[in-house]
């Protein structure tokens, strides 16, 4: 007698473009397989074939040199993925009890977040403190920017501009501290990835005094507005 169990499911897979993936053939392990055909499109193009103890992964030039096929387990691996592997396969199997199971796999490919970078924008010493302006872009589209900086104390203003990937960070960071170290991490979905950390050295110079430097958290746009205004009036007072 013939067995047939037929699987109409269809697994959805996803990889990284540039990475490895396994498709499982989804055979039980207690099976002993004597023949595994993984295929592709509508027409079963072969890619990775295991007939009468002869493994073939060399079917069709797109996976030359990409294929591993695992005899025991069935399980196709496709070694450095790329954008158009992301198609439906198929694998059918047979065994010593000449049963039949087939499979059937959605595999999407996705690219990987990109490292975010950090562009020193401006930083301009004063007497108190230095004022810094970073700004932060990202290759990818549609991810969330946000900032991690440190010593927490800094005080910062962001902005981010999701239409074009990037956000900008305004710090005050005071005598006191002396130096920021700033982060900057793009996420989508779950994932995410962190920029190289930057520690920025206060560069230009401004002769003058800052009139009053009580900012405060709750205040910080007005605070830090009023600041700008008030290093634009002293240097005036510098000719
Ligand atoms: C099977 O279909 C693919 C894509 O449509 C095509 O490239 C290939 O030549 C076809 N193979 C055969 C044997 O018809
Ligand atoms: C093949 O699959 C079996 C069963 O999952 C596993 O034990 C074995 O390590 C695999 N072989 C290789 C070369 O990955
Ligand atoms: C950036 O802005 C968001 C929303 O305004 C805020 O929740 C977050 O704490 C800010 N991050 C920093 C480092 O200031
Ligand atoms: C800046 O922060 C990063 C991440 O928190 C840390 O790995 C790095 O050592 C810090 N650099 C400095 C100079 O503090
Ligand atoms: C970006 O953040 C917002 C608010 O936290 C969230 O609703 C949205 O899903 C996030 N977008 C992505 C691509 O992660
Ligand atoms: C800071 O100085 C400016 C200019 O003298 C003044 O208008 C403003 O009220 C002062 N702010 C605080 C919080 O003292």
């Amino acid at each position: 007698c013939k067995c047939y169990i037929l699987s109409l499911l269809l697994d959805l897979f996803s990889g990284y473009l540039g990475e490895d993936i396994t498709l499982p053939s989804g055979a039980d392990p207690s099976w002993s397989l004597i023949k595994i055909v993984w295929s592709i499109f509508t027409n079963n193009t072969w890619i990775a074939t295991y007939r009468n103890g002869i493994s073939t992964t060399e079917h069709f030039p797109q996976y030359s040199g990409r294929l591993t096929l695992n005899t025991t387990s069935g399980d196709l691996t496709i070694h450095s993925l790329k954008e158009n592997d992301a198609i439906e396969y198929t694998v059918d199997l047979l065994n010593t009890d000449d049963e039949e199971k087939g499979n059937k796999i959605k595999l999407t490919v996705k690219q990987k977040l990109q490292q975010p970078s950090i562009k020193m924008v401006t930083s301009t010493s004063v007497e108190s403190g230095c004022l810094m302006v970073v700004t932060c872009s990202s290759l990818d589209k549609g991810v969330n920017l946000s900032w991690s900086v440190e010593p927490v104390s800094v005080l910062t203003i962001n902005k981010s501009n999701p239409s074009d990937s990037s956000a900008q960070l305004f710090a005050f960071v005071s005598t006191r501290e002396s130096f920021a170290n700033f982060t900057c991490i793009s996420s989508r979905d779950t994932e995410s990835v962190s920029s190289k950390p930057v520690t920025p050295k206060c560069e230009s110079k401004i002769c003058g005094k800052l009139l009053n430097v009580t900012l405060s958290l709750t205040y910080k746009r007005k605070i830090l507005f009023s600041f700008l205004l008030c290093v634009q009036s002293s240097r005036e007072q510098c000719k």
